[in-house]
C-alpha cells in the first residue's frame, strides 16, 4: 500500500526518547484530524512499543530504535517500532495479557494495550536479531465524528 505521507526517525534507546516518540507520533497524526481519544490511543500504543524496545530489547545497553510513521489510504495511521535487540523467543506467549519477563515492576499489559487501542498489531522477531512491531489504526477523525447522531 503506497503511503500518502511518511516519516522515519531513528534514536537511541534512552528512556527520554519515549516522550519524544509520543510527541512525534502526535505531531504526525495531527494532519489526519484525529479526535482527542484517537490521539490518546495512538500515543499510548507508541509509548508502550518504544518502552518495550528501551526496557526489554536492550536490557543492559543502549541500542538503536527506529520509529516509522505512515499515513495510508482511508486515513489509516501505521506505526512501526523496530529494534535490533535480544528478540522475543515466543511471540504468542509474549502477547498473553499479564505475561512479562520484566519482574514485579512490569504489568505485562503493553502488547495487550497496543492490540486493543489499535485495529491491528503484528510482531516479527528473531532472537538475537531484534523485533519489529507494526500497528495500524483507522482514524475516524473529528470531521466525521461530528456528523454522527
Ligand atoms: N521489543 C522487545 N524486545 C524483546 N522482548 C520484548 C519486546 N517487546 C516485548 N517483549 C517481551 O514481551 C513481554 C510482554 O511485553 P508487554 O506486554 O509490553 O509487557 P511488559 O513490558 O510489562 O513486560 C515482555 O516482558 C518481554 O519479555
Ligand atoms: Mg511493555
Amino acid at each position: 500500500m503506497k503511503p500518502e505521507n511518511e516519516t522515519l526517525i531513528r534514536f537511541p534507546s534512552l528512556s527520554s526518547n519515549e516522550a519524544f516518540a509520543r510527541s512525534v507520533t502526535a505531531a504526525f497524526a495531527a494532519q489526519m484530524d484525529p479526535t482527542l481519544d484517537e490521539l490518546g490511543d495512538v500515543k499510548t500504543a507508541v509509548s508502550e512499543a518504544v518502552t518495550n524496545a528501551i526496557v526489554h530489547a536492550y536490557p543492559d545497553r543502549i541500542g538503536p530504535v527506529t520509529l516509522k510513521l505512515r499515513r495510508l489510504e482511508g486515513n489509516v495511521l501505521e506505526i512501526t517500532v523496530k529494534d535490533a535487540g535480544c528478540g522475543i523467543p515466543d511471540i504468542a506467549q509474549a502477547r498473553q495479557p499479564m505475561f512479562t519477563t520484566g519482574g514485579a515492576e512490569r504489568s505485562g499489559m503493553g502488547l495487550t494495550i497496543m492490540e486493543s487501542f489499535m485495529n491491528s498489531l503484528s510482531i516479527r522477531s528473531l532472537p538475537g536479531r531484534g523485533t519489529t512491531v507494526r500497528m495500524r489504526k483507522k482514524l475516524i477523525g473529528r470531521g466525521e465524528a461530528a456528523c454522527r447522531p
